[in-house]
């Protein structure tokens, strides 16, 4: 395979990778009625742990339906830093791994992204050590990674942190990590994958007790299935992986991405629009479905991966987030956009991240009635929100904002798009496409 450089399948990506994200805003004028189909793109969350378990393969896989998103291009910049080769066509990523090297991965591309950090279970179960700066924390939290690093060592590593590095190495006889029975304190995400796929290549039995039963980590277990590994119980809070030789290549189409899809739904609901979403899986979103339908929008499945919005009156409804299966974290600041203009009270927890609650204050700046106190926001439905010149916070802060753009009286500017660039597949031209107001500008 030629070694190309990286190229995104539109302009506007590439001129967002290029632009200075600070230089520009999303201009949405609310009130504007939504129809037709919107289509989901891959799994962000399922991407970005896909491609650091592309590092599992000793010669080349093929991943599909890959977004392009900010986040997916400095995960490829991370992984071409430790001697892969990636060929990016469309939504298609070839990564060629047969010449990584225990390179470090910068820490200036490891900063900005902090799923740059799964690539350490690959690394060290693949080539005996692996050094990755440890990921600082972000808005929404702190994000230790001591679960992580546990892991690891119960799996026979010798973990160091120094200097801000981790520097992981296999104990076991010729460098291999020994399978482990491993109990999570909390069902975390990134713990579970990190495990998971260092122990394909463990020698022996590993059981992880207390797992993430998130739709990612099945999709991460079905795509290192796809490379030989042996994983059962994915999914469910108890997954066992029994240790293989060596892995193959695989070509392998991932998941749609179920927080986008979530939040189109919101849109929808918010907007009193009858929108379409395809592909999306059902039974990923079954919570946040269950809480819509509470608040007063139906979600039908007219066909299999489609999902379709009889929208109603909103009214309140409270929720708490939780792990798998219950009501996501990635979903709340969305939902409380919504929230913020449905008739009574409602409380929100956010009980996964500890500083989940910025979008608060921009909401409040739209005319919204929420007071915080610790991790709980109270609201007090409105009428009608007023657009406002707003500051993103976070990823899912910045969805929360133009989804309140989207139903508020008069103009919206929405900055620090950096955020939602991160997690957004062209979110404005697909919004433009079902009818909404809204430009990106240069500020
Ligand atoms: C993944 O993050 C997702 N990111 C997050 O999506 C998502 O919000 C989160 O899972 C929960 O569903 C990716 O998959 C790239 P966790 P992750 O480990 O793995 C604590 C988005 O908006 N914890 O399940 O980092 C942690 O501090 C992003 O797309 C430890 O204490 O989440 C948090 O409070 C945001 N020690 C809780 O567990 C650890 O070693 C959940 O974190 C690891 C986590």
């Amino acid at each position: 395979m030629e070694d190309r450089a990286i190229n995104f399948p539109t302009e506007q990506t590439t001129t967002i990778l290029t632009t200075a994200p600070e230089e520009t805003a999303l201009e949405i004028w609310g009130g504007m009625p939504l129809s037709g189909e919107v289509k989901i793109s891959g799994a962000k969350n399922s991407a970005l742990a896909i491609m650091a378990g592309a590092l599992l393969c000793p010669t080349d896989c093929r991943l599909r339906n890959i977004p392009a998103l900010v986040d997916i291009a400095r995960m490829s910049q991370i992984l071409t830093a430790i001697g892969a080769k990636l060929t990016t066509k469309g939504d298609i990523i070839d990564i060629d791994t047969r010449e990584i090297g225990n390179r470090e991965a910068p820490y200036d591309l490891v900063s900005k992204l902090r799923a740059s950090f799964f690539a350490i279970g690959p690394l060290l179960t693949r080539l005996g050590a692996a050094k990755v700066p440890l990921p600082g924390g972000c808005a929404i939290g702190a994000r230790p990674v001591d679960l992580h690093v546990r892991g690891l060592a119960a799996l026979g590593a010798e973990v160091q942190i120094e200097n801000g590095v981790v520097n992981a190495r296999a104990k076991g006889r010729n460098g291999r990590l020994k399978g482990a029975k491993i109990y999570l304190d909390y069902p975390s995400v990134g713990a579970t994958e990190t495990i998971m796929m260092a122990a394909t290549l463990a020698e022996g039995e590993t059981r992880i007790e207390n797992a993430a039963c998130e739709p990612e980590v099945v999709d991460l277990a079905n795509f290192c299935r796809s490379l030989g590994a042996k994983i059962k119980g994915a999914g469910s809070k108890t997954i066992f992986i029994s240790g293989v030789d060596r892995l193959h290549s695989t070509d392998y189409g991932i998941i749609p991405d179920r927080i986008e899809a979530g939040t189109f739904l919101v849109a929808a609901a918010i907007t009193r629009s009858p929108l379409t979403l395809a592909p999306v899986i059902p039974e990923h979103l079954t919570s946040a479905i269950a809480k819509l339908k509470a608040i007063g929008t139906k979600i039908i499945a007219p066909e299999p991966n489609i999902l379709q919005v009889i929208p109603g009156q909103l009214r309140a409804s409270d929720i708490e987030t939780l792990p798998f299966p219950g009501f996501p974290t990635d979903l709340q600041a969305q939902f409380m956009a919504l929230l913020a203009v449905s008739e009574g009270n409602s409380l929100i927890s956010e009980t996964v991240f500890e500083n989940r609650l910025q979008h608060v204050a921009e909401l409040n700046r739209m005319g919204a009635d929420i007071k915080v106190k610790g991790n709980h926001a109270f609201i007090k439905g409105v009428p009608m929100l007023a657009g406002a010149p707003v500051m993103a916070t976070d990823l899912r802060a910045s969805a929360a904002l133009v989804i309140a753009g989207l139903a508020a009286r008069d103009k919206t500017v929405v900055s620090g798009l950096h955020h939602l660039d991160r997690g957004y597949e062209n979110i404005e031209a697909k919004l433009r496409s079902i009818g909404a107001k809204i430009e990106r500008v240069r500020v």
